[in-house]
């Protein structure tokens, strides 16, 4: 049976709200109306985390990522406190990692210190691109100067990792642009980069009306530059869209794509837990802030739960596992689903065959090929 003690586990914590919505962005993300009332979440997050502690079987948290919507809508004394409710509750591990997610737009250098100040170690700024033609039609609400101050005022402040999303492929943008953006972002020095394929959402203003984005050809000539280009300044490339410098992998994230356990709060926030008789459920809070302020803490705040079983399992393990460049050992699959490696067999076999899966009998992970069709390979896994 598996042991939940063992499997890692981090916290994820949800904003939902933002200063306008992106036309490309399908995140559980609401326009904000008047002033957010800070006391009100705050007080709904630690209800809903008290609701979850138990989840927690007694482990201290390896990561917090404070993701949105737009985080940096909050103050630094929200983010202590939360902090705070979280140490007296869960425990946070020590040289934990802590990550919240600033858009320029709201970047403003008293709050970037007092989230240093409050224990946020890591800043994740979403750039998109440092040129104005492409803001405006990604409707950011800042421009370059902004994009650019926002760096300068996360090094002010003293983050030492910090995380650029960069997005190409956008609407009429050429090539050259997409790696004039790239080089830009490389030579401001960030410890990490996430660089995102723009993608056309359903549900999306994109998706209603969608612009002419860059051919085929094209994103591959960009993305063929551009990872050289990110090779070429240190930066390995370990997850699909995630650079980093050596040392600095998003450990939040490579506890999602190892399959380790997670703590979901906050609006439409999702979770996973290994449960104290080895099963692994998935859950998820109620999307609507008004509805999750009303709910939290409660069945209300909870919007579903479910319990994989054994034809989930394998595809759910390899849909993160394979997302990473160098996969994971292969001993990490009975380790965090409690299945044998052999109910991997078939899928494995298949991708053997392919080409797409390595042929390291240790290893569980994509190969060149695999990575490139990711899709079909995760596929391989799926139950029937
Ligand atoms: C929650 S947002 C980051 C914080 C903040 N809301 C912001 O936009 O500045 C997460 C990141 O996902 C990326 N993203 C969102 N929608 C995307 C899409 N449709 N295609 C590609 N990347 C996308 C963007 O780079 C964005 O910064
Ligand atoms: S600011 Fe970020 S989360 Fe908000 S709508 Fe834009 S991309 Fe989505």
């Amino acid at each position: 049976m598996l042991d939940a003690a063992r499997i890692p586990l981090a916290l994820y914590v949800h904003v939902p709200w933002c200063v306008r919505k992106c036309p490309y962005c399908d995140f559980n993300s609401h326009v904000l109306r008047g002033t957010l009332d800070e006391a009100a979440y705050l007080g709904a997050l630690v209800a809903d985390l008290e609701r979850d502690v138990p989840l927690a079987g007694g482990r201290s948290v390896a990561s917090v990522f404070i993701g949105g919507g737009t985080p940096s809508l909050v103050s630094g004394s929200f983010v202590g406190r939360l902090l705070d409710a979280v140490d007296r509750q869960l425990a946070l591990a020590a040289g934990v990692e802590i990550t919240l997610e600033a858009n320029p737009g709201t970047a403003e250098a008293g709050r970037f210190r007092a989230y240093r100040t409050a224990g946020v170690n890591r800043l994740s700024l979403g750039i998109q691109s440092l040129d104005d033609r492409h803001l405006a039609a990604l409707g950011r609400i800042h421009g370059r100067a902004e994009a650019l101050a926002a760096v300068d005022l996360a090094r002010a402040a003293g983050f030492g990792n910090l995380n650029l999303d960069l997005m190409h492929a956008l609407p009429g943008q050429t090539v050259a642009e997409a790696l004039a953006d790239l080089d830009e972002v490389l030579a401001l020095g960030p410890e990490h980069v996430s660089w995102y394929q723009l993608t056309i959402e359903p549900n999306t203003a994109f998706a209603a009306a969608p612009p002419a984005v860059p051919d085929e050809d094209r994103v591959a000539e960009i993305q063929d530059e551009g990872l050289s280009r990110l090779a070429a300044a240190g930066f390995e490339h370990y997850e699909v869209s995630a650079h980093a410098r050596p040392g600095f992998r998003c450990r939040h994230n490579l506890n999602y794509w190892e399959f380790g356990d997670y703590l979901g709060i906050g609006a439409g926030a999702h979770g996973k837990l290994t449960l104290a008789d080895g099963r692994v459920q998935r859950r998820w809070k109620v999307r609507h802030p008004a509805d999750y302020l009303a709910g939290a803490g409660s069945d209300a705040g909870v919007a579903g739960a479910v319990v994989l079983g054994p034809e989930d399992l394998p595809i759910e393990f390899a849909l993160n596992a394979l997302r990473l460049a160098s996969g994971v050992p292969l001993a990490l699959y009975p380790a965090r689903t409690g299945l044998a490696t052999a109910t991997l067999a078939a899928g494995r076999d298949r991708g053997l065959a392919l080409g797409l899966l390595d042929p390291d009998p240790d290893r569980f992970a994509p190969t060149v090929l695999g990575g490139r069709f990711l899709n079909r390979l995760i596929g391989l896994f799926a139950a029937g």
